[in-house]
Parts: C-alpha cells; sequence; structure tokens
C-alpha cells in the first residue's frame, strides 16, 4: 500500500506540488489576516480545525452554496460548515425565521413554548421517546455518556478509532492522532493531545471500525464494566466519511442488548442526512440514545441527545443519587430554535429534497470515482449518503487505519489544490452537499476534479 501510495504522488500528481503555491498566490488577503490573527489567537484561530497550512481562508460572504473569501474570490462550498449548512447559507427561511425571533427574545434562561414545539418536532420525526437540546454536539455526546453512566451504574466505555465525538476529555481518545497504537485488531486508549490526564485513557475501550469479530471480542471481555458503546454511524470528521457496514452496526446492537450496555449513536452529522430516521432508516438498527447537531438548526448553535425514556428519566429527572448535570446558559437559545423550526418546515414543504440531496452525493462520488480511473490515479471514494471524500493511493477505506495507510498527504494537497481552484473542500475533511447545491454545482467540482488530477 505505501509503494502504491508514493507512486502517486509521483506520478499521477506531479501538478499538486504546487497547489501551496498557487492557494498563497490567490489569497493573500487571507494571509495578512491570518498573521493579524496570531497576533492575538494561538495559532491565528479560535479552533484546531479551522487551520489548514500554509493559511486557512477567510471569508467575506457566503450565500447558498457559494462562498467570497476576503480577496473577493468566490467558491462552490462543499464543507459546507462541517456538515452544518443543510440548507445552504443564509436560507431565505432560516434568515426571516431568526430575524423575527431575535427581535422577540433569544435567550431566556426559563423554558418557552418554541423550545417547547421543537423538542416536540424533533423527537416525533426521529423517534426519541425524550430529547434534551444543548448546545453543542460536545455536549450532546458528554450528556449522552452520562446519562448511560448513570443508568448502568458503570464508567468505561468504548468508541471506535477514528470517531470524533466532540471536545469532551474522554473522546479525544484514538481519535485524530495518527500513531495508530496498538495492534490493528486492538488499538490503544491513547489521549490524542497535551492537556487531558493521562488515565482519561482508562475509560475507553477502543474498537477497530467495522471490524465485528474485534467488536465482539472487546466488548465481551470488558462488557461488565461498560456503561455505553459510542459509534458514529458513517464516521465523518476524523474518520473519512467512511460507512459502517450493517453487520457492523448490528453486532454493536446484539453485544450491548446481551450485556445491558447503552448504545448510543453520534449522529451530530448523520442526523437529518440519512433518512428519515437517520441511521435508524438507513441501517434498520435502533440504538437506546442518540444525539444530534449540526443540520438541525441549519448552522445555528444548537444539538440534542435523547432516546429511551426510562435512561433519560432516570437520569435527569430521577432521584439525586441517580440525577446527571446538564444545563447551559444557552441551551435552548429561541434564536437557534426558530432557525431548527425553519429547517423543519423547509423539509416537510419539500419531502423530496433529502432523497435528491442523496442522489448529487452518489452523483459527486461516482464523478470523482470516474475521474481517478480516467486519470489512471489510484484511490476509493468513500461515503453515503450527501457526504464523501476521497482518499488517493487506497485500494479500501474501512476504518482509519486504512485512511492513514493511503497517501494522505497527495490527498491533502489535491484538496488546497481544489480550493486554489475555486472549490471550497477544506484539506483533510470530508465533503457534505446541501439541498441548494445542483447538478451542476457537483458537475463544477467534478470539471475542478479533472484539473486538478491533470
Ligand atoms: C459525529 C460528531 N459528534 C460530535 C461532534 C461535536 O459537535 P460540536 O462541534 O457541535 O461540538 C462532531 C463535530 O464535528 C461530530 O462530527
Amino acid at each position: 500500500m505505501r509503494e502504491a501510495a508514493t507512486a502517486v504522488a509521483r506520478a499521477g500528481l506531479p501538478r499538486v506540488a504546487d497547489a501551496e503555491r498557487d492557494y498563497a498566490r490567490r489569497t493573500p488577503g487571507s494571509r495578512a489576516r491570518w498573521e493579524r490573527a496570531t497576533r492575538v489567537q494561538p495559532n491565528g484561530v479560535s479552533g484546531n480545525g479551522k487551520y489548514f497550512p500554509p493559511h486557512p481562508l477567510f471569508i467575506a460572504d457566503a450565500k447558498g452554496s457559494r462562498v467570497t473569501d476576503v480577496d473577493g474570490h468566490e467558491y462552490l462550498d462543499v464543507l459546507m460548515g462541517s456538515g452544518s449548512l443543510l440548507l445552504g447559507h443564509g436560507h431565505p427561511r432560516i434568515v426571516a425565521a431568526v430575524s423575527e425571533q431575535v427581535a422577540r427574545f433569544s435567550g431566556t434562561t426559563m423554558p418557552h413554548e418554541p423550545g417547547l414545539a421543537l423538542a416536540e418536532r424533533m423527537s416525533a420525526k426521529r423517534g426519541l421517546a425524550r430529547i434534551r437540546f444543548t448546545v453543542t454536539g460536545s455536549e450532546a455526546t458528554q450528556s449522552a455518556l452520562r446519562v448511560a453512566r448513570s443508568a448502568t451504574g458503570r464508567t468505561r466505555f468504548a468508541k471506535c478509532e477514528g470517531g470524533y465525538h466532540g471536545s469532551g476529555d474522554a473522546f479525544l481518545v484514538a481519535t485524530h492522532s495518527t500513531a495508530m497504537a496498538g495492534p490493528d485488531s486492538e488499538p490503544a486508549a491513547k489521549p490524542d493531545y497535551a492537556g487531558l490526564p493521562p488515565s482519561v485513557g482508562d475509560d475507553v475501550i477502543v474498537l477497530p471500525y467495522n471490524d465485528v469479530a474485534a467488536a465482539e471480542r472487546l466488548i465481551r471481555r470488558s462488557a461488565a464494566d461498560l456503561a455505553a458503546v459510542i459509534v458514529e454511524p458513517v464516521l465523518f470528521s476524523s474518520g473519512g466519511a467512511v460507512p459502517a457496514t450493517g453487520e457492523f452496526l448490528d453486532t454493536l446492537r446484539r453485544e450491548t442488548a446481551a450485556a445491558g450496555i447503552v448504545l448510543i449513536f453520534d449522529e451530530v452529522v448523520t442526523g437529518y442526512r440519512l433518512g428519515p430516521r437517520g441511521a435508524e432508516s438507513h441501517y434498520g438498527v435502533t440504538a437506546d440514545l442518540v444525539t444530534l447537531g449540526k443540520g438541525v438548526a441549519g448552522g445555528l448553535p444548537l444539538a440534542a441527545f435523547g432516546g429511551r425514556a426510562d435512561l433519560m428519566d432516570l437520569a435527569l429527572a430521577g432521584s439525586a443519587e441517580s440525577r446527571v448535570f446538564q444545563s447551559g446558559t444557552y441551551v435552548e437559545n429561541a434564536v437557534s430554535v426558530a432557525a431548527a423550526h425553519a429547517v423543519l418546515d423547509e423539509l416537510a414543504e419539500r419531502p423530496d429534497a433529502l432523497t435528491r440531496l442523496d442522489a448529487l452525493g452518489e452523483r459527486l462520488r461516482t464523478g470523482i470515482a470516474a475521474e481517478l480511473d480516467r486519470a489512471g490515479v489510484p484511490g476509493v471514494v468513500t461515503g453515503a449518503g450527501s457526504m464523501l471524500h476521497f482518499h488517493l493511493g487506497a485500494t479500501s477505506v474501512t476504518n482509519r487505519r486504512e485512511l492513514l495507510r493511503a497517501d494522505v498527504e497527495s490527498s491533502r494537497l489535491a484538496q488546497l489544490a481544489l480550493v486554489a481552484a475555486g472549490v471550497l473542500w477544506q484539506p483533510l475533511h470530508p465533503a457534505a452537499l446541501s439541498i441548494v447545491h445542483t447538478a451542476q454545482d457537483v458537475d463544477n467540482v467534478l470539471a475542478t476534479m479533472r484539473e486538478v488530477l491533470r
């Protein structure tokens, strides 16, 4: 695999070596701002994920499927706020709902009717007996894990290698690291960053994604200690848009049910993207708890977690002994709630929108695969529905290790070359389309990809 990867860099993508230079030449305004930013913000950004070398792109404007940078260049956006802009930038329905609400009230601390109505709508849509809002996906996963711990009286949990569940300490184990610690069939629970207690890994069992036999063995071995198994139905931001196999999710469901472990589907990305009931519709597997975020409020900060009434009620409405903490100043912010209603209204009014969106995702996936073929560049395209990524130099990517064993550097440069050519696809991040993208947009991405590969 390594040799194949090197061959891509040498033979398949000679011009991609120029990607950083082309990008830098096109974006002097972003460079200047990033340098200015480094004087007030470490590494010139607020958030690791916003930075990519040689410097991030500073955005001046956005509308629909397009963004404009501070140098006045327009980009076709396929990053879409890391998948949060399900309705595109500045959707008129969201703009109207948010504008109207912000003039009435935003943060109230007290509950309100629009928030209650949203809880009813979202729980009905996703088949969640109970639901609670949070601001971020990170809080949603953290809260779901607390519910599982309270309900089971156990502390440890299992996650998949390459699974990203937000910024909570325990979730930053075997997520972003490129070190691939431990054997393929039993990844080590190593914290990925400084600043985390080294003991944080003691609470985590790491499962190799899509490895049914290993998951079965590792869960059984620690079953008595495990409060939860948490999994992204499609490994997204650090996993390269790799879908779980049905057999893998079936195995997690079977093993967790047998051992009284809470199964959590982290659907912060896939929540509204994988079908009417997310992963449940797509795979026919029902989790005990589900987390939602990103697209549910079309780019405004709102997330949620929910599921079985017995678990949720015990941990969030039970006695002091079983009660977990979940709250926050900006939880159920009425402006975000208005945006989330607008998303549901739009999807209800356009019942074919998500099917159309999936078809666009498929068109882009098969199109990129065809472009790789045409250019004689080895690689694979992964994804499901409207989410996708490409991996140069790979022959198969079913988990994070296979992704890392591909030619990650050539993929990064190819993505940077796409940005330099007017397609905003942040290096090493998967793409997620929105319902305002068109078939023409997809064909434009493919034409740019053809240029880049040439
Ligand atoms: C699957 C998944 N879970 C949780 C999170 C964390 O969400 P947030 O960034 O809103 O904290 C993310 C963010 O990328 C995610 O992709």
